[in-house]
Order: C-alpha cells, then structure tokens, then sequence
C-alpha cells in the first residue's frame, strides 16, 4: 500500500510518518509547503527510510498534485497540511507580547 501525507513536517503528520515507520511496511510519500510550522528536523528517524519520499510541494498546486499521484499512485491519502500551527504560534506571540508589555512593563 502507498500512502499521500500532505503536511507531514508538521505536528501531528510527522507523528504519523513515524509510527507509519515503525509499524507497517507501507511506501510513504510526504508532501509539505514548509511553512514556519514544518519542521523537517522531526522527520530524522525517518528520511533515511527507503520506503519514505519528501518533496516540498504546496498542497494548492494542482499542477504538482496531480503529477504526484500519476507518480506515486497512492492507495489512501492523510491530508494534514494546515494552517493549524500558524494559529498556535500566533497565540503564542500574543501572550510573549502580553507578558513583555503588559506584565513585566507594570
Ligand atoms: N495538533 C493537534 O493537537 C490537532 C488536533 C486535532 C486535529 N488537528 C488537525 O490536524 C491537522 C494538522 O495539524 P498539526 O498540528 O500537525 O499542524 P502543523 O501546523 O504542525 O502542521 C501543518 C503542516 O502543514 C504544512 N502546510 C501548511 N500549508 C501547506 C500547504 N499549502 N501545502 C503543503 N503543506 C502545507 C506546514 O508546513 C506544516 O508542516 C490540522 O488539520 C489540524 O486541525 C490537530
């Protein structure tokens, strides 16, 4: 079985590509914009991996998209590119803002 993991530098997609890794023999192909929120240090355990293929690719590109699939042929796909990370470090500046200059200033 092949798989398509759109957004696998991210939190939760390069949790999957690993245990995807560790527990199954299936061929993964991982796509990812690498956006501020991807983090391609997180896919160490597994990019040396024969079965494992990274191509940065934004999942908007239709282009690309299509030609991956004619490529790759994928059985199943997760699609887990998101903007999810950008919300959470958003909140994050906001509250290092809060602490510099509403807390530490009073
Ligand atoms: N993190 C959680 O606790 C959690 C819980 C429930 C559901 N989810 C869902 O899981 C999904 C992934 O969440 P996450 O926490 O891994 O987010 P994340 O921000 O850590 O990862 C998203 C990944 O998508 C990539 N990306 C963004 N736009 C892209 C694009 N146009 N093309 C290709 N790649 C792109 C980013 O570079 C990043 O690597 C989201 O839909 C989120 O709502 C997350």
């Amino acid at each position: 079985m092949r798989m398509l993991v759109t957004g696998g530098a991210g939190f939760i997609g390069s949790a999957v590509l690993r245990s995807v890794a560790e527990n199954t023999d299936r061929a993964v192909f991982n796509t990812d914009k690498l956006t501020c929120a991807g983090e391609l240090a997180s896919l160490a355990e597994v990019e040396a991996h024969p079965r494992f293929f990274f191509k940065k690719v934004d999942t908007c590109d239709q282009d690309a998209i299509q030609r991956i699939f004619k490529k790759h042929r994928p059985d199943a796909v997760m699609h887990l590119a998101a903007r999810f990370g950008v919300v959470i470090r958003e909140w994050y500046n906001a509250m290092e803002l809060y602490i510099d200059e509403v807390l530490v200033a009073r």
